[in-house]
């Protein structure tokens, strides 16, 4: 495995296989109560300038459980808001933690710190992409309908950072995905790009919803305006009416579809209270199998990758 996930584009297929089965392993695990202190000794930074729960915590229960130390830096509260240079906090950091996860605006800036740092940095969600939250999230189609292959996977909503993560998903480990967004809130173009010239997979863009659902077994949305774009939650409300995920909607994929939201949910307008808290949804499955995922990826960029040096 490489030293940084900063897109998921830096795993190969057997990457992904890895990461499913390890995940999976250290879940049940947990559930028997076994104690697994594979990263005892061990600590996470994780530097963080946009909120989150899931992820942050997820990462942090992650770490204690593993037996390591997760330490949370505010981006406010360092010299990062007082310019020091993204490089020399890179290099600093590296001396002091065994891991580094990063949740930032600019995608630019992650890699600018992976560039300085001897350390692993994961990708805790940038503008661009959030890679760790669909590793989780096909560990939870996995476990829900047997496999991610054969799935047929709608996207429905804007062509976010969490959409781009698919896409990459799906060119990586070849995914049947069809994405429905607004006309001018497609995914961007040189991503599909990218993910057409892997020819694997099988991505498809409509700007009509029924048409990404139809059949689907797995019904996928977000929030119509991410963070950073608060200001535009007005206009996309009214753009984005017709993708909500209803009951009218949900029952023109498979019979037994399951309902994804990363969360967190705004509802009644990406999604339906009813569908969200409805029997389809398997979104709190999600989030915790956010914390089972993290656990593997810790191991795999701070143990194994050590053993393969
Ligand atoms: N899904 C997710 O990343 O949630 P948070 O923003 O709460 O971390
Ligand atoms: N697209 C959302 C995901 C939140 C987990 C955002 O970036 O705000």
């Amino acid at each position: 495995m490489k030293k940084d996930i900063l897109t998921l584009l830096d795993l190969t297929r057997e990457d992904f296989l890895h990461l499913f089965q390890r995940a999976s392993e250290l879940k049940k695990k947990h559930k028997n109560g076994v104690v697994q202190h594979s990263l005892a000794g061990k600590s996470l930074g994780l530097i963080f300038e946009k909120p989150s729960t899931r992820t942050r915590l997820s990462f942090e229960t992650a770490m204690i459980q593993l037996g390591g130390s997760p330490i949370f830096i505010s981006a406010k509260d360092t010299q990062i808001v007082r310019n020091e240079p993204v490089r020399d906090t890179a290099r600093v950091l590296s001396r002091y933690v065994d891991a580094v996860a990063i949740r930032t605006f600019s995608q630019d800036l992650l890699k600018g710190f992976a560039d300085f740092s001897d350390i692993p940095v994961i990708n805790a969600l940038t503008d661009l992409y959030h890679p760790c939250q669909v590793l989780s999230d096909l560990m939870t189609i996995i476990e829900c309908r047997g496999d991610y292959q054969n799935q047929k996977i709608a996207w429905v909503g804007d062509g976010n950072n969490v959409a781009h993560s698919w896409i990459n998903a799906a060119s990586v480990i070849g995914l049947d995905l069809r994405l429905a967004c607004p006309e001018g809130y497609e995914p961007k173009r040189e991503i599909l790009d990218q993910a057409a010239a892997e020819g694997c997979g099988k991505i498809m863009v409509t700007n009509d919803p029924r048409e990404a659902v139809c059949d689907a077994d797995v019904i996928y949305t977000d929030v119509w305006a991410s963070m950073g774009q608060e200001r535009e939650q007005t206009i996309r409300v009214e753009v984005f009416g017709p993708f909500q995920v209803n009951e009218s909607l949900v029952k023109r994929a498979s019979s037994d579809a399951i309902v994804m939201h990363c969360l967190p949910a705004h509802r009644g307008e990406e999604i339906s209270e009813k569908v969200l808290e409805g029997p389809q949804s398997v979104v709190w499955e999600q989030a915790e199998n956010k914390m089972h995922m993290h656990k593997a990826i810790l191991e795999a960029l701070i143990i194994e990758r050590k053993k393969e040096k």
